[in-house]
């Protein structure tokens, strides 16, 4: 493709997509393939800017090495330390630095010599292992596939032959692991667990164990492409058949039985946010890692990473391109490994959980000791026999609303007709609960999705204790009264959608609150300048405005005391 010029204008290649030229800037991955005789390559063009890091993350998850460009003539710049810093993050072991324009600095070697010293150095700190540097002029192709007779004093490969030569071995994973990607069961007489092996290798006949869990049994065949084979090692996607009948589903891990992999459900991390909203601490993401998905929280964000210093910053919430060490929980145990280690299994994404999108990506790193070290005591006097000395079936009834529509009001009265009957209830109200076991948070949207954690933890410890209990809180986001009714058993919860036109709940005002969100003394306040997501589907929809509180805590008490299965009281 030559240019006006006459001189090949390389980055015709990897720019690919329209928009990009427009801008002058790259603004996605582009991926382009091609190959030498030695080997095949495919390249993942990433854009540089600040506010494209996730775009650079996601080249860089799937790399070997990476290739740093900077400016003979202007040296290391901030966005130079910032790829490093991502490369690091992401695994990338290799890296190339290119010093290109060497022709616009007369090819002088003290400037590239200078510039190389630096690099080292850098990479040296930000912890990328193997560094080799070169000098180029691009446009002209010196040092780019063949040496240049321009820079004698460089007596090292080219770019192209560093590329061919370099060790691109993945990882250090040894030890034999594969995630089970489908169970193949066509008939009776056959079952294989298929998947991509992603660490060391196996053979026949191997002993292996399958993860989380503790079974155990031998390869009896490994079926591949070309059909039965010996031995399976990283990368192979094969189907392996065991001697025995054991228990294995997509998602679970197949490992050497005698160096199994860790298993966790409590973990420090880096995540990498990649979602336009904010990762708030422990709101409910997916978390994939190998094959499996599991619900996960951040637990904390012990700081965030500036990306361009790397100095540690205190942080309550990550925006989008922004790098936290974090703590992690998940709702199962998982086989992992670091992600120093193993990419597959030390990897994750996040998905956020209305919208399907991925919001994040992380690396493990280790697992915290309290997740091994504390188990689930057994009691044997439980919800169901509490409840029923009670006379009672435990329940939440979840009252959800804009401030001002009616949720105490009606909660409280529903209450008192409960009490009446010699039900034995427990009413959690949003603003009370904040005098104590929630005084230390605010309105803000990471303090809410706490506030709202804590109180559906503690409504469950009530249905537990037996109890009727009613919770009032404005809750307003879909994605914790979600996570609220997952933690009840199925018909426990029952989500009550108190519901007030905004500018009823504002004529109302009873605590004179909107009076003093609309003249800016409060700032965060629901349905002012804080969102309120309206449920979906909630069990229960309550239309409040012009309706009599007692006429909508009656209808509501009806349904209770069907679903209770008696009119008048306990039995
Ligand atoms: S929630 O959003 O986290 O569920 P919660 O129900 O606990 O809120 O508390 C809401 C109560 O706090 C309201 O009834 C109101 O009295 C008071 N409040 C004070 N500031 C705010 C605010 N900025 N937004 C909403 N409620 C507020």
């Amino acid at each position: 493709m030559p240019g006006a010029t006459d001189v090949l204008d390389f980055s015709l290649l990897t720019d690919g997509l329209d928009a990009e030229r427009e801008q002058g800037i790259t603004i996605d991955v582009a991926y382009r393939y091609f190959h030498t005789a030695q080997r095949s390559f495919i390249v993942a063009d990433c854009p540089g800017h600040e506010q494209y890091t996730r775009n650079m993350a996601t080249g860089a998850s799937n790399a070997e090495l990476a290739v740093v460009l900077v400016d003979a003539r202007k040296g290391l710049l901030p966005q130079t330390r910032r790829h490093t810093y991502i490369c690091a993050l992401l695994g990338i072991r290799h890296v190339l630095l290119a010093v290109n324009k060497m022709d616009l600095v007369d090819y002088d070697e003290a400037v590239y010599t200078a510039i190389a010293a630096q690099y080292r150095r850098l990479a040296q700190e930000l912890g990328v292992s193997h560094v080799q540097c070169l000098p180029v002029a691009a446009p002209s192709g010196d040092n780019v596939s063949a040496r240049s007779p321009r820079m004698p004093w460089y007596s090292g490969p080219s770019l192209l032959q560093l590329l061919e030569t370099v060790d691109a071995t993945p990882f250090r994973a040894q030890d034999f692991r594969m995630p089970v990607q489908w169970v193949n069961r066509p008939d009776q007489t056959f079952r294989g667990y298929a998947g991509t092996v992603c660490g060391g290798s196996v053979a026949r006949g191997d002993e292996i164990v399958v993860q989380p869990g503790l079974q155990r049994a031998r390869v009896e065949r490994i079926l591949g492409p070309g059909g039965e084979q010996q031995q399976a090692s990283a990368g192979e996607a094969v189907t392996l058949c065991l001697h025995r009948e054991v228990d294995v589903s997509r998602g679970d891990v197949i490992a050497d039985a005698l160096r199994p992999a860790a298993v966790a459900d409590q973990f420090t991390c880096h995540v990498l946010w990649l979602g336009d909203a904010p990762l708030l601490p422990n709101r409910t993401y997916r978390l994939k890692v190998g094959t499996r998905t599991v619900n996960a929280r951040v637990m904390s964000i012990k700081y965030k990473v500036d990306v361009n210093s790397q100095s540690r910053l205190a942080a309550r919430h990550l925006d989008l391109n922004e790098v936290g060490y974090c703590t992690l929980g998940l709702d199962e145990a998982i086989a992992f490994e670091a992600y120093a280690v193993n990419r597959t299994l030390g990897g994750f994404i996040l998905i956020d959980r209305q919208s399907h999108a991925t919001v994040a990506c992380g690396m493990l790193d280790f697992a915290l000791e309290r997740s091994s070290n504390v188990h689930w005591q057994h009691v044997d006097i439980d919800k169901a026999v509490r409840g029923a000395s009670k006379g009672q079936q435990p329940l939440c009834l979840w009252f959800t609303g804009l401030s001002g529509a009616g949720k105490s009001t009606i909660a409280n009265l529903v209450e008192r007709r409960l009490h009446a009957l010699g039900y034995h209830t427990y009413l959690l109200d949003g603003d009370n609960v904040r005098h104590g076991i929630n005084k230390d948070l605010g309105f803000t949207p990471e303090d809410r999705v706490e506030n709202i954690r804590r109180i559906a933890e503690v409504a469950h410890l009530m249905v537990d204790a037996g109890l009727i209990v009613l919770v009032s809180a404005i809750s307003p986001y879909r994605s914790e009264r979600r996570s609220a009714r997952e933690l009840f058993d199925e018909g426990e919860f029952l989500e009550v959608f108190v519901d007030a036109p905004l500018d009823v709940c504002e004529q109302r005002d009873p605590k004179g609150l909107y009076q003093k969100a609309r003249a800016g003394t409060i700032r965060n306040f629901t349905g002012i300048d804080a969102p309120y997501e309206r449920p979906e589907s909630p069990d229960v929809h309550l239309l409040s405005a012009g309706q009599r509180a007692e006429q909508l805590a009656e209808q509501l008490c009806e349904r209770l005391l069907a679903l209770q299965g008696a009119g008048s009281g306990p039995v």
